[in-house]
């Protein structure tokens, strides 16, 4: 059939890991390389239409910058899929994204449905600071999606919405 059924989504994760444009590949399929940071949290909405359901994302792409970390609990709170989101080029975001899967996996919705980012995977090639073995590993110990992608060359951008879409429980 074709049901259609809404999920709140948020997106998580370090400043200027490229959370917000990986929301604006997927809803408007554009890319800036001058990209605003976010303040507060930026929301949008977009269709994934499966093959007997169409899911409604309801977008909250957080702000990473430290000075805001305090709002995120509003934003993960009731949502059904997270993505969190690291740099491939930067180690330390991939500690932070580490920890907001730990925060969400205390404090988020019992059943979200989590996926991992790894993404500016189109400078992975000279650049790279996260190993992908050492990511796909730490996402299979705690049963996360795990995609590398890139907000720039639109790979696997719509591959990581349309299986975080797959998972969700159409009721
Ligand atoms: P906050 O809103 O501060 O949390 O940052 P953010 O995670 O939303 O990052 P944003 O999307 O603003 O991107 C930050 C910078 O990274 C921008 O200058 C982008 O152009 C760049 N960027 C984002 N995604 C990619 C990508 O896939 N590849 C490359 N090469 N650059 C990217
Ligand atoms: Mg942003």
């Amino acid at each position: 059939n074709n049901r259609v059924c809404h999920f709140k989504l948020v997106l998580l994760g370090d400043t200027a890991v490229g959370k917000s444009c990986l929301v604006v590949r997927f809803v408007r399929d554009e890319f800036f390389e001058y990209q605003e940071p976010t303040i507060g949290a930026a929301f949008l909405t977009q269709a994934v239409v499966l093959e007997d359901s169409t899911v409604k994302f309801e977008i909250w792409d957080t702000a990473g910058q430290e000075r805001y970390r305090s709002l995120a609990p509003m934003y993960y709170r009731g949502a059904s899929a997270a993505i969190v989101v690291y740099d491939v080029t930067n180690a330390e975001s991939f500690k932070g994204a580490k920890s907001w899967v730990k925060e969400l996996q205390r404090r988020g919705d019992p059943s979200v449905i989590i996926a991992l980012a790894g993404n500016k995977a189109d400078l992975a090639g000279t650049r790279r600071k996260v190993d992908l073995k050492e990511a796909e590993e730490y996402a299979r110990e705690n049963g996360l999606l795990h995609f590398e992608t890139s907000a720039k060359d639109a790979q696997n951008v719509k591959t990581l919405f349309v299986e975080i879409a797959k998972r969700l429980p159409k009721a």
